[in-house]
């Protein structure tokens, strides 16, 4: 099994990622990071601790960065996530704490404890990530990879016209982790938005009877209702719950180049937009000589069966 690292920002799709790990054969959840997003990350953390308290497993989870590297965490999307980050559907209060040090601390150490076998995968804004590689420049050489749910390639952003809310809420963050030169897989809003979970899924999980699919499937209501604003019916994106598969690998993407990804840190109308060079697109998407970062564009399957699988089994 493999070692994985989370940094997360605990709403409602978070937790259908991080219950999705849970249930996941193939990786071993050994550390969680918190960051301000969704939610602040002091509230991602205690809605993280009661997920895994509800799933029945547990792992060291650290608070981690408050606000961006550059400006202040205001509001987060309580409109898309509900007041508490899960919908307004209160779960069971966990008993358990965060450890002691913040996320950034926790990812290093698990780095030097897993040696060229960690995993990271990230679905919240890529602040943590970027303090640690100040912190520990060799961290690419001690990490395997890194999967992103983050950006948007060829299609419209969601927090602005071009920038995606986990790109977009640190600009500065997210220009540093995707230059480090770490194998990096980019799952962003063309794919997690074309893979999307419908509400006679929802009711699956809502009337299975089992516990956490029932708390997923009655926190999913909030999330529907909001997505509904944008796709214009009751139905949800399943962003970071796809990039999870993605990591673990048991979704594999069809088309997903390796080509040049940066960020827009300026201050104008095209900040926290991801820039991917896919001018290759007229010639099947080739790869780039010397890119580290694969974007998804497409899979070969739809996702939503499988991750209703999985989550169904726990
Ligand atoms: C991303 O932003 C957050 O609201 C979601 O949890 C997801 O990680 C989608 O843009
Ligand atoms: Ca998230």
């Amino acid at each position: 099994r493999m070692p994985l690292y989370v940094d997360c920002d605990t709403g409602i799709d978070d937790a259908l990622a991080l219950c999705y790990l849970v249930a996941s054969p193939e990786i071993d959840l050994v550390g969680i990071g918190t960051v301000s997003g969704n939610v602040s990350s002091a509230l991602a953390a205690r809605n993280t601790l009661d997920l895994l308290a509800l799933s029945g497993a547990s792992c060291p989870v650290a608070v981690g960065a408050a606000h961006p590297l550059a400006g202040r965490f205001t509001e987060g999307a309580a409109h898309v996530h509900g007041d508490d980050g899960l919908g307004n559907h209160p779960l069971p209060a966990a008993t358990t704490a965060p450890v002691e040090g913040d996320a950034a601390d926790l990812l290093i150490a698990l780095a030097h404890e897993w040696a060229g076998e960690l995993r990271i995968l990230a679905i919240g804004p890529l602040t943590n990530l970027a303090e640690a590689l100040r912190r520990e420049p060799r961290l690419p050489e001690l990490v395997r990879d890194v999967t992103i749910m983050g950006g948007a390639a060829l299609v419209p952003g969601n927090i602005s016209p071009v920038a995606e809310a986990n790109i977009g809420n640190d600009p500065e963050a997210a220009a540093l982790v995707l230059a480090a030169s770490w194998p990096v897989t980019l799952v962003p809003l063309d794919v997690t938005l074309s893979n999307p979970l419908l509400e006679a899924d929802r009711m699956r999980l809502l009337e299975s009877g089992r516990p956490v699919a029932t708390a997923l499937g009655g926190m999913l209501d909030f999330y529907f209702d909001f997505n509904a604003t944008f796709y214009g019916e009751r139905r949800s994106a399943l962003h970071d719950p796809l990039a999870a598969a993605i990591a673990v690998g048991a979704v594999v993407p069809a088309v997903a180049p390796r080509v040049q990804v940066v960020v827009d840190t300026t201050g104008g109308p095209g900040r926290g937009q991801t820039i991917c060079d896919l001018r290759g697109r007229f010639l099947g998407f080739p790869d780039q000589p010397g890119a580290h970062v694969r974007v998804v564009l497409s899979l070969a399957d739809d996702f939503a069966p499988h991750l209703l699988e999985r989550l169904l089994a726990l």
